[in-house]
């Protein structure tokens, strides 16, 4: 078969701008976590309107830190939506508290909130709701509730960089948010992730637990230590992989933005097959569809070459997690039926042309 050409993501890295980059880190001879992180760093925290920027090894790690930042323990339940990547409820393992599973909307995808509301109880600290593919029209709603009940809000906007709702970025409007750099984002540090606060005593137990609980700056072998912490640092290496791609962010975004317009505009929707919208502001970081027949369309494009990617098993159907569908009748409906097109960054309008030619033929001419 011959080599998939249109793909879900692909990084898209300036080549020349990041040697360039790179050769200073080589010529400072400190490849490890340094002053390019501290650049990336006040860079986001100046892009997303911020006042703290932590950046760590992963998204989940993010997400891992967000919640021990905030004190979240064993016996300690966190709220999670059950249809997202097991990062989100790998990362609530991970910090000893117990993910508790809700149901999401059919229409957004996103964390339901009378589902939500059911699952709260006195052991619950915090709601992480997801901003799938960049998607988080119903943020004001959970921070309400979660204001009302007095439990933390840590939004997983790993997808969502440079998403805004209402002009306010996605990951600041809850306690913390949590955004990932791994290849298939708007921006790659080939692994990585940054947590964003506006609360300072928060930014100073992230700063405090990525680096083994040492109080800063570093002065040697007589740090102070006065917490249990860990090594999460990011490196210069991958700061100058970052900053060299934050210099076209913009460019970054109206390409994805106009792929979802040119799908919006050309994929004829049937009963069968309908595309997730996105509000004004957010950003379509992967167009995702709903679709009767997925796995038939799916295997069909792979066969033109076109690769989309099936959306994730509802988490309840995961090993770690299982559980019934009891409470969870969305998440049930939508199984196998939710996938993402075409997304990257070098898509052309010959490429997103012929992926629309061949889902239209597929979809009105065979299954109309
Ligand atoms: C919704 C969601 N949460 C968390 C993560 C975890 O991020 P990372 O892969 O950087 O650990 C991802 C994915 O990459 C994600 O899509």
């Amino acid at each position: 078969m011959k080599k998939i050409k249109i793909l879900l993501s692909e990084p898209s890295i300036p080549e020349s701008r990041t040697i360039q980059l790179t050769k200073k880190v080589l010529k400072n001879n400190f490849p490890n976590e340094g002053n390019f992180t501290k650049l990336f760093e006040k860079k986001i925290s100046k892009l997303l309107k911020v006042k703290y920027v932590v950046s760590a090894t992963s998204g989940t790690v993010s997400i891992f830190l967000a919640l021990k930042a905030l004190g979240i323990k064993k016996g300690d339940e966190v709220i999670v939506p059950n249809i997202t990547f097991p990062a989100t409820a790998n990362a609530v393992v991970l910090s000893g508290a117990k993910p508790v599973l809700v149901d999401i909307n059919k229409d957004d995808l996103l964390i339901n909130e009378k589902s939500l509301i059911k699952k709260i109880n006195r052991r619950t600290k915090a709601i992480i709701p997801v901003h799938i593919s960049g998607r988080g029209s119903n943020i004001k709603k959970i921070l309400k509730i979660a204001k009302l009940k007095k439990i933390f809000v840590v939004e997983d906007a790993a997808e969502a960089f440079m998403s805004k709702v209402n002009k306010k970025y996605l990951g600041t409007f809850g306690d913390l948010g949590c955004f990932s750099f791994a290849p298939n984002k708007i921006i790659t540090t080939g692994q990585g992730g940054v947590v964003v606060t506006n609360n300072k005593s928060i930014y100073k137990n992230l700063s405090k637990l990525k680096d083994q609980g040492r109080v800063g700056p570093t002065t040697g072998g007589e740090d102070i230590y006065n917490s249990v912490g860990y090594n999460f640092k990011f490196t210069n290496l991958q700061a100058v992989l970052g900053l060299a791609q934050l210099e076209t962010i913009n460019k970054r975004i109206s390409i994805l933005k106009s792929h979802y317009a040119f799908y919006k505009k050309n994929l004829a929707q049937t009963r069968n097959f309908k595309l997730f919208e996105f509000t004004k502001g957010e950003l379509p970081l992967w167009t995702d569809v709903y679709s009767t027949k997925r796995n038939k369309l799916f295997e069909y494009l792979k066969k033109q070459r076109i690769l989309g990617r099936y959306f994730w098993f509802p988490l309840n159907t995961c090993k770690p997690y299982k559980k019934s569908f009891s409470g969870l009748k969305n998440s049930k409906m939508l199984t196998k039926k939710l996938m993402w097109l075409p997304s990257s960054l070098k898509l052309n309008k010959k490429d997103l042309s012929r992926i629309c030619f061949y889902i239209n033929k597929y979809n009105l001419n065979k299954n109309g």
